[in-house]
């Protein structure tokens, strides 16, 4: 998730645990290979055999619209130890759009089959190329469309958004458009959209017909969600975070997006998250108000135990 799931982010989740594989921000490419140097700064884990510190996979994501730039770019990536690419046709931010990249590309089918091909064919056989889409842009006209294109196209799996561009980030998830999705083509579909807590996943297996579930919001929102998932699924009882663990985790990612990230924006990342922490948390909520004005990160540090 762009601007929020970044490597210290990534640690600290895979670190609670409960996580299959992590996917990065998405790294946007335009007209040249990118430098080594760019892909090591939005995934680190790169120089650690493509894995977090806790050891969970991290597949690199690719946004563009160029088949051959974007194939040189996946390629590069591979080489640099990446151990997976993705492909995202669902990003709906205007500045992406306007130049071609994200959820308009799921208007033509065929530059999305062009697009996964010329990755696949870059990429050595044994790193996976996946892509992630929505529904579609405006309607869902395209969906079946748009995932056969890509799995024709030799992707080795689908994750799927079950909303259209046009339906942001509103609820419901059309879980059901997944499953229709996963019945017509031959690759593992993974589906995604509005899980939020043991719940939501059990329905959106069942109504999807999908084994794995890809989980965006709902683990920033409540960092121990993938664990309480696990543990269910093995009828195991497991105690939920309290706000004191969570408070704890919280001064870590700040402690280390200091280290990270110019100052200036130290603040705007903590915000976010205890935006997110808010929908779990009521004192995730206290907390964002205390800090709303704040802008040097030494009271930031101080306001979280005030
Ligand atoms: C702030 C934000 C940033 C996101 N960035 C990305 C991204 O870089 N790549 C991507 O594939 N999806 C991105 N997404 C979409 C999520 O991965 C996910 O598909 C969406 O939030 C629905 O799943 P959820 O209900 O579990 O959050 C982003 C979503 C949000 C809210």
């Amino acid at each position: 998730m762009e601007g929020v799931v970044d490597y210290t982010m990534r640690d600290l989740l895979t670190q609670v645990g409960g996580i299959d594989q992590c996917v990065t921000e998405f790294v946007r490419v335009s007209d040249r290979v990118l430098p080594a140097k760019v892909f090591r700064r939005l995934c680190p884990e790169l120089l650690n055999g493509g894995k977090t510190p806790a050891g969970t996979p991290v597949v690199l994501q690719l946004l563009g619209s160029d088949p051959s730039v974007l194939a040189g770019n996946a390629r590069k990536a591979a080489k640099l130890g990446a151990p997976g690419i993705d492909l995202n046709f669902g990003c709906p931010a205007k500045t992406v759009n306007k130049s071609k990249g994200g959820a308009v590309l799921l208007d033509t089918p065929e530059l999305i089959h062009e697009i996964v091909k010329a990755v696949r064919l870059a990429v050595p056989r044994e790193v996976p190329v996946t892509a992630k889409m929505r529904l579609g842009n405006k309607d869902k006209g395209l969906a079946l469309e748009n995932a056969a294109a890509i799995a024709d196209a030799n992707a080795n799996g689908l994750a799927v958004h079950a909303r259209t561009k046009l339906e942001g980030y509103k609820p419901p998830a059309h879980w059901e458009w997944i499953g229709r999705i996963r019945e017509a083509v031959d690759i593992p579909v993974v589906a995604n959209g509005e899980v939020w807590n043991w719940d939501d996943y059990q329905r959106c297996i069942e109504v999807s017909g999908c084994v794995d579930v890809m989980i965006g919001r709902g683990l920033i929102a409540r960092p121990d969600l993938a664990k309480a998932i696990k543990h269910h699924q093995l009828n195991e009882t497991f105690s939920s975070y309290n706000w004191d663990r969570v408070l704890k985790l919280v001064e870590l990612y700040l402690n280390r997006v200091e280290q990270d990230i110019a100052a200036k924006y130290v603040h705007g990342r903590l915000k976010q998250w205890l935006n997110h922490l808010q929908r779990e948390y009521q004192e995730a909520g206290i907390l964002f108000q205390k800090i709303r004005k704040l802008k040097e990160p030494s009271s930031l540090r101080l306001a979280l135990y005030d």
